[in-house]
């Protein structure tokens, strides 16, 4: 399929996702990849990450970039060379970036009812907002979850944790959108992130409050 779905939030950053349906073969062919990317991608060990990563160079494409254009830091935190920043993500049949002027971080995931049993490993404060009986208790866990991932690759740094540096402000489900801060010792940052429920997954991308855009 080509591209699914294009938001652009302002001149400067767009959101696009992608769903998978060409083969893999479809899916390399006429695309041009950095050796390092080819080695990746053949050791990859499923077929669906395989197809995942390919699917964003075509995302690339749709923006002008290839994979010629991104490289990777220690982190594993993609940018792009001409200095705009990127997030990427891929889930099962879906992937997607976010590319922007300022710092962007994006997240999809599957939503599933065993997030509940993994709950009090990314969630504290969270719990004061969140009632278990709720219908959409599983849709906010997942939007939780994906805002925390979000933020997670936007602070490109590896001692965040999911549940005592990050916090998920109470948000309405059709508002379709919620704030987040994240605070280590010294450091705070607000974040503003949307989300949006595409087929049985939920897209959240996240940027930076008040980044001069
Ligand atoms: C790295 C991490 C953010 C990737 O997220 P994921 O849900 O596994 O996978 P996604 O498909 O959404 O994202 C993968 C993309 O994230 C990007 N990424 C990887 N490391 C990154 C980092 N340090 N910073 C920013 N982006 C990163 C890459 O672009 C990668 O895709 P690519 O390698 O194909 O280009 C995730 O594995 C992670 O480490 N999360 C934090 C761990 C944690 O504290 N969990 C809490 C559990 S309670």
């Amino acid at each position: 399929m080509p591209l699914y779905k294009t938001i652009k939030i302002d001149p400067d950053t767009k959101v696009l996702v992608w769903k998978i349906t060409e083969s893999l073969d479809e899916l390399f062919r006429d695309k041009p990849l950095k050796d390092s990317s080819r080695v990746r991608v053949n050791g990859m060990k499923s077929e669906q990450h395989q197809r995942g990563f390919l699917s964003v160079r075509n995302l690339f494409a749709e923006l002008g970039y290839t994979d010629l254009d991104l490289y990777y830091d220690a982190f594993g935190k993609p940018h792009l060379s001409d200095g705009k920043n990127i997030s990427i993500t891929h889930s099962y049949e879906f992937s997607a970036i976010i590319v922007g002027k300022n710092n962007v971080g994006i997240d999809m995931e599957l939503r599933r009812e065993k997030i509940s049993k993994i709950a009090d490993k990314f969630i504290d404060p969270e719990f004061a907002f969140l009632d278990k009986s709720e219908p959409d208790y599983i849709r906010k866990l997942t939007v939780i979850w994906g805002a925390k991932e979000a933020k997670y690759k936007m602070c490109n740094s590896r001692s965040l944790s999911f549940k005592d540096n990050m916090t998920v402000h109470p948000f309405v489900m059709d508002d379709k959108k919620g704030t987040a801060t994240v605070t280590k010792d010294n450091f705070r940052k607000d974040f503003e992130f949307y989300f949006d429920e595409i087929e049985d997954f939920t897209l959240v991308y996240a940027l930076e409050q008040n980044a001069c855009r």
